[in-house]
């Protein structure tokens, strides 16, 4: 969605690419001839020189991560490296060069432990539970460093949840668009702040046309339980709402509810989110009946 937004603004798009054994730039496909890549990855400062040294960049969204959390508990050591350290790498990369881009960093609402009395904004203590929250911590408070230290102009987005027809398949949303029928889940009872990715995007790309840089929550306000929307995908496709918990998909701890204040963003940047959890729910139904 970045890119779509940066090629429709006249952008050019330079993406970095991880080595697999398998495609995947299904998300990026029809964006061919649009984007050039280069073979890097956080955890090879090497690369990221070599990447920047090639593009030159005037902006830089670091959206790379090791992004699921509950896979997080399976590889803590990896995710830290990407999470944590891929974001000094990629800091230290940019000095090392002497550029002066806008820096983006995808900083998260896995910050919080969810556990707070009302909705979380810039001000709300972090206190992440998981391996993923604890990485993104180091991201977040790193780049904070390096824009008090050395002026670098670096913004931190703290996005709640958002989704799109293109999420990935083991992100709760998308699991349960494409399993309705036979659908296995763990914790129902968490709830989350569903935005829009798309819009989240134009956010993200707002931030860094600001004079100053600064932190900002992006999120809608509403917060909505698993089981809930759910509920919204079955209404959708028309069928009953039939759940079965599956404690594979349990996490050893989870955070119970998040609910973005996203006062600053909405004032700063001019923004209001358009897209909330039930029409998430149709979009996404759309697109899979549009599919099949
Ligand atoms: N993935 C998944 N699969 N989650 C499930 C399942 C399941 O079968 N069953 C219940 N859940 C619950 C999770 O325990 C969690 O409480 C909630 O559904 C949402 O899970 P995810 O969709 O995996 O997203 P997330 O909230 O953990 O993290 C996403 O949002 C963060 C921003 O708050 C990711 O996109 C992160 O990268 C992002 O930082």
């Amino acid at each position: 969605h970045l890119a779509d937004l940066l090629v429709r603004k006249g952008y050019e798009v330079h993406g970095l690419l991880r080595r697999s054994s398998t495609f995947n730039k299904q998300n990026i496909d029809h964006l061919r001839g649009k984007i050039q890549y280069h073979y890097a990855d956080l955890t090879d400062p090497f690369s990221l020189i070599w990447a920047l040294k090639k593009s030159n960049p005037t902006e830089i969204y670091n959206l790379g991560a090791q992004s699921h959390v509950q896979i997080s508990w399976e590889i803590p050591y990896y995710t830290a490296q990407v999470d944590a350290i891929g974001v000094l790498n990629l800091l230290e990369a940019v000095r090392v060069l002497g550029i002066k881009p806008k820096i983006y960093q995808a900083s998260t609402s896995e910050l919080f432990s969810g556990r707070e009395r009302g909705a979380q904004n810039e001000k709300t203590p972090k206190d992440p539970i998981s391996p993923y929250g604890t990485s993104k911590l180091f991201g977040f408070q790193i780049a904070k460093n390096y824009r008090d230290a050395y002026g670098m102009f670096i913004c931190n987005g703290i996005l709640f949840n958002h989704d799109s027809e293109r999420r990935g398949d083991n992100f709760v949303t998308k699991k349960i668009v494409r399993d309705i029928k036979d659908l296995r889940l763990g914790n129902i009872y968490t709830k989350r702040d569903f935005g829009y990715s798309p819009e989240y995007m134009e956010i993200a790309w707002k931030m860094l046309q600001q004079d100053k840089p600064d932190d900002y929550v992006v999120a809608t306000g509403e917060t909505t339980s698993i089981k809930q929307f759910a509920q919204y995908v079955a209404d959708a496709y028309g069928v009953p709402l039939n759940i079965k918990i599956d404690l594979e998909y349990s996490r050893p701890n989870d955070v119970p509810v998040l609910k973005g204040d996203a006062r600053k963003a909405r004032k700063k940047l001019k923004w209001k989110p358009k897209v909330k959890a039930k029409e998430l729910a149709n979009l996404m139904v759309n697109y899979e009946k549009r599919k099949l």
